[in-house]
């Protein structure tokens, strides 16, 4: 039995609306749901993993997304999970942020199984969040990143749309997205959940 085989399986049971992708790059289903109570642990490992080898990381975005579900941003319908054969592959999560006093929704952490990456999987969270998200109403998604991944998405510099670069940050690398054509402008500083500890 491969390392895979022996992660914690998923549960399929109770799942609402599953979406079914073709992955872009390789050749089986991706099914792409929401995440679940049953899913809690092995998201833990997933993230931890994704970030163990990841370029930018404090370590500890297993405990923040653990954190951020029993929060007042949590968006249960978007904390998603990639799911390749029964094994849960990738994860996103979009929380409530503002933007001066407008909601907005940041999304942190993306992550992929190392051995599942270049696969699409990233790519079709994002896509599915973002759908999700628009359906939902939210009218942007912030996201510190990388500035040649998210722009993939349609991410932009978010000073473009008058939103502050918050302290710290490399501009170039804080991006958001409209997610409406008729979202509103919005301005100001940036104001995280309070679990990031921005
Ligand atoms: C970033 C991450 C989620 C991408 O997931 P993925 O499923 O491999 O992404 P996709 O298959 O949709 O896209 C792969 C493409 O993104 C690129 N890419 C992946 N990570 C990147 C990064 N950090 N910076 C720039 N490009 C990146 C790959 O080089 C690849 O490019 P190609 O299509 O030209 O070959 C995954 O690499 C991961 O979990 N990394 C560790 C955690 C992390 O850094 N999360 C993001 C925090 S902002």
């Amino acid at each position: 039995m491969s390392s895979i085989d022996k992660r914690e399986q998923s549960h399929c049971q109770d799942i609402p609306n599953p979406v079914l992708y073709t992955m872009e790059k390789g050749r089986k289903g991706m099914l792409i749901r929401q995440e679940t109570s049953k899913d809690y642990n092995a998201v833990y490992n997933l993230v931890k993993e994704a970030f163990a080898s990841a370029e930018h990381s404090d370590g500890n975005e297993q405990d923040l997304v653990a954190a951020l579900r029993n929060g007042a941003a949590f968006v249960p319908e978007l904390s998603l999970i990639a799911e390749i054969d029964g094994i849960i592959a990738g994860h996103i999560l979009f929380t409530e942020a503002k933007v001066g006093n407008d909601i907005v929704l940041v999304l942190a952490p993306l992550s992929v199984l190392p051995e599942f990456q270049k696969r699409g999987i990233g790519s079709a969270l994002i896509k599915e969040g973002h759908k999700i998200a628009r359906e939902l109403g939210y009218q942007y998604s912030l996201v510190l990143g990388s500035e040649t991944y998210y722009p993939r998405y349609g991410s932009l510099p978010a000073e473009q749309f008058g939103i502050e670069v918050p302290d710290g940050m490399p501009s170039v690398n804080f991006m958001a997205i409209k997610l409406q054509d008729n979202a509103k402008p919005v301005s100001g500083a940036v104001t995280y959940a309070k679990e990031f500890g921005i």
